[in-house]
């Protein structure tokens, strides 16, 4: 399936958010498997004036296993190395560049890269002139509302509107708002009625009911979703058959302890210490661990070893209960 069958297809576009460290390529081949997006986000390449694109991320484009396009996305702001990244990229299978207007990471703004350039419009528009021009594929941006203020995107938008984008995704919040709520979603309506192209909306989507709100009230022509996907990856599909009208099926607790021991057997570190394989797991669990009821999360923070990790999952989730796997503020 090609990007423009999925930008122009009849059904809702349902992407995958980029997400450092946890959107490689074994993870997207792991929620392909059920279901899965329509499009897949690379985590960002890193560029300045003697970057190389860094290998995991071009190993997950090579051997994309989805058989859905693949967005690399660049973080950075200096001009011609984002030029000289992007031509590169461009001969890779990807369907489109993609450029970071909003990670918050302070290591990252402080560097005016990712949301701290949305402090300054002057420098976006100039880079978005170059790399528009520079990429001969689709060329999309994800952005956040502004820096410090929602208002700020009344300055923003037109900068967008006028390069030509093939799609913008918004994650309505402010970089200064980090991920606290609220999620500003009537700020994606506003870039539905400007935008040109495509809008993809994302911030705070957990469950299907939600989801199909949210391109209601919103027109946008699909989500974008992050951490509700690791918590869930049955959620692509559940949005499907919400929008179909259909019942929404929920997992088990016996399909997300699948799901988990899928996670793990996805890391591929089979040698690395137990303590570091268990770190990393609770990095995933993170996201999940909220929504199983009792103290789940509470006594998988505290795991060190694989047998611990596994013995807790099997205590609370070796059941047949169906599972909603939502966040407390909506559940
Ligand atoms: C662990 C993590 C890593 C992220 N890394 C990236 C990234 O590399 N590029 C990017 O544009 N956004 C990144 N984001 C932001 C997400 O793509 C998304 O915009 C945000 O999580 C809001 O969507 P959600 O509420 O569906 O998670 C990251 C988010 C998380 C939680």
């Amino acid at each position: 399936m090609t990007l423009d069958e999925v930008l122009q297809g009849p059904a809702p576009i349902l992407a995958l958010a980029p997400m450092q460290e946890v959107t490689d390529g074994a993870f997207w081949t792991l929620v392909h498997g059920y279901g899965g997006a329509d499009l897949y986000w690379t985590e960002y390449f890193r560029v300045h004036d003697t970057s190389t694109p860094e290998k995991w991320i071009l190993d997950a484009i090579r051997q994309n296993t989805t058989g859905r396009p693949v967005i690399a996305q660049l973080i950075g702001n200096d001009i011609q190395a984002l030029v000289r990244t992007a031509k590169f990229l461009q001969q890779l299978p990807v369907a489109a560049i993609d450029l970071n207007l909003g990670c918050p990471a302070p290591i990252v703004y402080r560097k005016c890269a990712g949301g701290g350039l949305l402090r300054e419009p002057q420098r976006i528009d100039a880079i978005l002139g170059a790399l528009r021009e520079a990429v001969q594929i689709k060329f999309t941006v994800k952005t956040r509302l502004g820096f410090a203020s929602v208002d700020e995107f009344d300055r923003l938008l037109p900068i967008f509107a006028k390069h030509s984008l093939d799609a913008l995704t918004v994650h309505a919040r402010t970089v200064a708002q980090q991920y606290r709520l609220p999620v500003h979603y009537d700020r994606i309506r506003q870039a539905v009625e400007t935008m040109p192209c495509p809008v993809i909306a994302n911030g705070h989507v957990y469950s299907a009911a939600q989801a199909e709100e949210l391109l209601t009230r919103t027109g946008a022509r699909g989500l974008m979703i992050g951490r509700g996907a690791i918590r869930s990856p049955w959620l692509f599909n559940q949005i499907r058959q919400q929008l179909r009208g259909e019942a929404v099926t929920l997992p088990t607790g016996r399909d997300v302890w699948n799901y988990i021991r899928a996670l793990w057997d996805a890391q591929g570190f089979s040698d690395k210490p137990e303590k570091v394989r268990c770190e990393r797991m609770k990095k995933f669990l993170g996201y999940l661990g909220e929504g199983v009821p009792g103290a789940f999360w509470h006594q998988i923070r505290c795991t060190q070893t694989a047998a611990d990790f596994h013995r807790i999952c099997r205590e609370f989730l070796d059941h047949n209960q169906p599972m909603a796997l939502l966040p407390v503020d909506l559940a």
